[in-house]
This record gives C-alpha cells, sequence and structure tokens, in this order.
C-alpha cells in the first residue's frame, strides 16, 4: 500500500459580488479568495485488489459514505482513468462545514491530486474537480490568493499582503445552495463586474492606512442572510463595532476580522471568544510558508 498525505487549506472570500445569473441555473461571481492555514487533513493510500473505496472521518462530523465529497472524487477519478485498485481515504475535518471557507471543496482537489501522484494516472485535475464543486478549481490550481471569476473556473493567480485573521461563526446550518435560492428569492441585483485597474491595484496589494487591500471586502450575500438568519445579523453587529477590516465568507456562517499583526489578532481572539460557538486564529498561506497556522 502507498500512502500520500496532504493539508487541505480553506479559503476566505475577501469580498464576493454576484455579477449574473448563468443560463444553467448558477451565479457568476467576483471574488478574491484567500488560502489561510486553516486546513483539513487527507491521507490517501492506494493498493492493488479491488476493496473497492473507503472513507474515516474525524474531527467535525463528515459523511463517511458515498455522499461525501471526496468519496464522488475517488469515483470520478476511476470512471475517467479506468483505476480499478483500492483508495482508501482518511480525512480529519478541521474547517467547519457549511462554513463558506470550501473545506469540501479543497478536500476533493487533494484526494484528486493524492490519486495523480500515487497512481501515476494523467488527469486534467481543474476540469475533474470543477465537476464536483464550483471552488474546487482555485484549490486545485494550487493558488494562494487569485481573482475567481464566473462559477469558479476563471482563476487568476494574484498577491495579498500577508494577514492575520480570527474567523467567528454563527454556528447556523446555511448550505449553500440554500443561501443561493435565498439571494434569487430576495431579487437580489447584480453588483458591476470589477474594472481592469481593480485587478492592477490588487497586485500592488499592501496594508496601506489601516486597510489591507483596495479591495472592498462586502459580501453580497450578507443582507440576504443577515434577514434570515439571527445568528449572522447578530454576528456581522458585533463586528462592524469591533473590527475595522472584516467580512463574511462564501455563503457563510463563517465570518472573518483581518489584522496586520499578531498581537491584534491574539487581542481580538480573546475579545471575540465566548460570543460565538466557534472561534479560530489563524493566518494568510503564502506559498512556501508552513501550513500549521
Ligand atoms: O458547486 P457548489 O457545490 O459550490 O454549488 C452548490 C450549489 O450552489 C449549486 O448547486 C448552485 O445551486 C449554487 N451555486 C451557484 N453559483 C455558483 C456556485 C454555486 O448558483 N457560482
Amino acid at each position: 500500500m502507498r500512502s500520500v498525505t496532504l493539508k487541505a487549506p480553506a479559503k476566505l472570500n475577501l469580498g464576493l459580488r454576484i455579477t449574473g445569473i448563468l443560463p444553467n441555473g448558477f451565479h457568476s461571481l467576483e471574488s478574491v479568495f484567500s488560502a489561510i492555514t486553516l486546513a483539513d487533513e487527507v491521507e490517501v493510500a492506494i493498493s492493488d485488489g479491488s476493496r473497492g473505496t473507503s472513507l474515516r472521518c474525524t474531527g467535525f462530523p463528515s459523511p463517511e459514505g458515498p455522499s461525501n465529497l471526496v468519496w464522488k472524487a475517488a469515483e470520478l477519478f476511476r470512471a475517467e482513468t479506468g483505476y480499478t485498485g483500492s483508495i482508501y481515504i482518511r480525512l480529519h475535518k478541521n474547517i467547519p462545514s457549511p462554513g463558506g471557507l470550501g473545506g469540501g471543496s479543497s478536500d476533493t482537489a487533494a484526494v484528486i491530486r493524492a490519486l495523480v501522484k500515487l497512481t501515476g494516472l494523467e488527469v486534467d485535475v481543474i476540469e475533474l474537480g470543477s465537476a464536483l464543486g464550483s471552488d474546487v478549481p482555485f484549490f486545485a490550481g494550487g493558488f494562494s490568493h487569485a481573482v475567481v471569476r464566473g462559477r469558479g473556473e476563471l482563476v487568476e493567480g494574484c498577491s495579498v499582503p500577508e494577514f492575520h485573521a480570527v474567523l467567528v461563526s454563527s454556528g447556523e446550518r446555511i448550505p449553500t445552495p440554500v443561501a443561493y435560492s435565498l439571494w434569487d428569492e430576495g431579487g437580489g441585483h447584480l453588483t458591476e463586474p470589477w474594472q481592469i485597474s481593480n485587478y492592477t491595484a490588487l497586485n500592488f496589494g499592501v496594508w496601506h492606512e489601516g486597510k489591507p487591500f483596495p479591495v472592498r471586502l462586502d459580501n453580497d450575500f450578507l443582507p440576504v442572510l443577515s434577514r434570515r438568519f439571527p445568528g449572522v445579523e447578530r454576528a456581522a453587529g458585533i463586528l462592524s463595532e469591533t473590527c475595522v477590516n472584516w467580512g463574511l465568507s462564501g455563503s457563510g456562517p463563517v465570518f472573518y476580522a483581518l489584522y496586520p499583526y499578531e498581537k491584534e489578532a491574539v487581542e481580538a481572539e480573546e475579545n471575540l471568544s465566548g460570543k460565538f460557538p466557534w472561534v479560530f486564529r489563524c493566518r494568510s498561506r503564502q506559498i512556501g510558508a508552513s501550513s500549521n497556522g
């Protein structure tokens, strides 16, 4: 049996704009995705013989059968490549789900990458992954930071200044499809896509006058979700009173507050602990940096 163990990082959405509705019912977005040091751990092992696929999950609860995205990733890999050996997956979940942090997509990308490495069989990791989740192309491409557009398949690497982050969750369960249908029902207005100058400015992004980026951290889901989920509304209220740079990640319910220095993040963590069911401090993941927070 041969095995590979990978970290599957979470991402934050540093601003999220819904810019269109696609013919297939999906929405087009524009967002800066930023990988952080909070990560799941994925171990994939293969062996000859056909004992099928098996999955063991620890940490935050995650289904241990075919409904798990990582299982689907393994099956799709078999279908694409004809691989028939045994696939054993061990998943340790540190990323809350659903959280808006892309945990499932990141795990999926990690499994596909691990299978390519272990079997030596070629697949288009990004194409295979995007069939499983809209956020997979970002993770499958191995980016630290990127401007993501379309349904999630248009990914352009960018630079983002290093930051420390405190994450908080309202603890409410908000599956992604629910967030999108609430946005649809609310007659959500579309936000104008960025001008090209925003992309240029982003790549010179440094902490300046207390602001991390030439990027607004607004998230188009926030007004919609605040109306339906009291915990989201409460979290937004607490963060707007106590933090300068904060936002909702993806379709929630995890929020983040960003700081240039660790000391400020530690103070914020102390201040926010006890006010939310889950609080976690981490930092941006820069290429080549240790992924252990
Ligand atoms: O691809 P993912 O698993 O993230 O999508 C879950 C659901 O969220 C989709 O079935 C779709 O209803 C909605 N979605 C969307 N537009 C996106 C991403 C997701 O409408 N860009």
